[in-house]
């Protein structure tokens, strides 16, 4: 890359290669462990005993869409030609609407982002204008979106947020809407924030999540080997630089 910008923009001085390398430095950080984050707690959750339901329409959804076996009756990988390419990009990003919806719900239940850094407010806004919650911000004045509260607002997700629903993501679905029936508010659910600022690397990681779930659904069936985790979720510290330990028991779909 410092390579050909070389050949593009000339001899690159000192202090370009050093922002060059700062913000490759950056967007690796950010993609390796939100992502990471994100997929292991999608599986996290599937895993539950209490959540067999969403495994079991996730593994229709995927065997429809991929109707043959990867492995022959006795353990040895086959059609794995065949598997990559029917997981190729074209296929992942039109399919798998289940699968799409089980790793929104992933995001919503435990944002890998649980509050964004600091933003700072170009001009002066009121948020919650006349009501008992009415707050003034001040142009130059920085703030955190606190994502996890957003994804946990009962007036927007239910009494129930603490649940496991991907269906909150099917519109056809009694769980897509706010209680009382209302559409929730656009910013309800945020895991790569939005406007400006949206995350740059929000379609890869959707992509690169989707066709992980599908993939691992289709060749293995997990099961916690932490028996505590069947029926209870551990949630991820806030800052994430200390991974929980989720050890699973891999079983080939034969
Ligand atoms: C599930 C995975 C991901 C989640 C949940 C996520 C979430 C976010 C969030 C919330 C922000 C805004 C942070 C803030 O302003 O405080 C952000 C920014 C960013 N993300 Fe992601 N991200 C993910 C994956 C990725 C990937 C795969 C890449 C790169 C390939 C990436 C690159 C970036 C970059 C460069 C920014 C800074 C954008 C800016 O400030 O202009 N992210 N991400």
């Amino acid at each position: 890359m410092l390579s050909e910008g070389q050949d593009t923009y000339g001899v690159l001085g000192d202090e370009a290669e050093t922002f060059m390398f700062d913000d490759i430095g950056v967007i690796f950080f950010a993609a390796t462990n939100t992502t990471q984050v994100s997929v292991n707690n999608a599986l996290k959750y599937l895993y539950m005993d209490k959540y067999a339901d969403v495994r079991k329409k996730l593994v229709q959804e995927v065997d429809s869409n991929l109707p043959f076996s990867v492995w022959d009756a006795q353990g040895n990988e086959v059609n794995h030609d065949k598997l990559y390419a029917s997981c190729n990009y074209e296929n992942i990003h039109e399919g798998y609407d289940y699968a799409m919806m089980t790793f929104n719900e992933s995001l919503r239940i435990e944002p890998p982002l649980g509050f964004s850094t600091a933003h700072t407010v170009t001009r002066d806004v009121t948020l919650a204008r006349g009501t008992a919650k009415e707050l003034k911000i001040n142009a130059g004045e920085e703030i955190h979106i606190m994502i996890g509260l957003l994804h946990h607002d009962p007036a927007q997700w239910g009494n129930r947020h603490d649940e496991f629903i991907p269906e909150r993501f099917d519109s056809k679905s009694e769980y897509f809407s706010k209680p009382g029936g209302k559409h929730r508010h656009p910013y309800s659910f945020a895991p790569f924030l939005g406007g400006h600022r949206v995350c740059l690397g929000k379609t890869m990681a959707e992509i690169q999540a989707k066709a992980m779930l599908v993939m691992i659904t289709k060749c293995y069936e997990l099961e916690h080997l932490d028996s505590e985790l069947k029926t209870k979720t551990r949630a991820y510290e806030l800052f994430q630089m200390q991974l929980p330990s989720l050890r699973y028991r891999f079983k080939k779909r034969i």
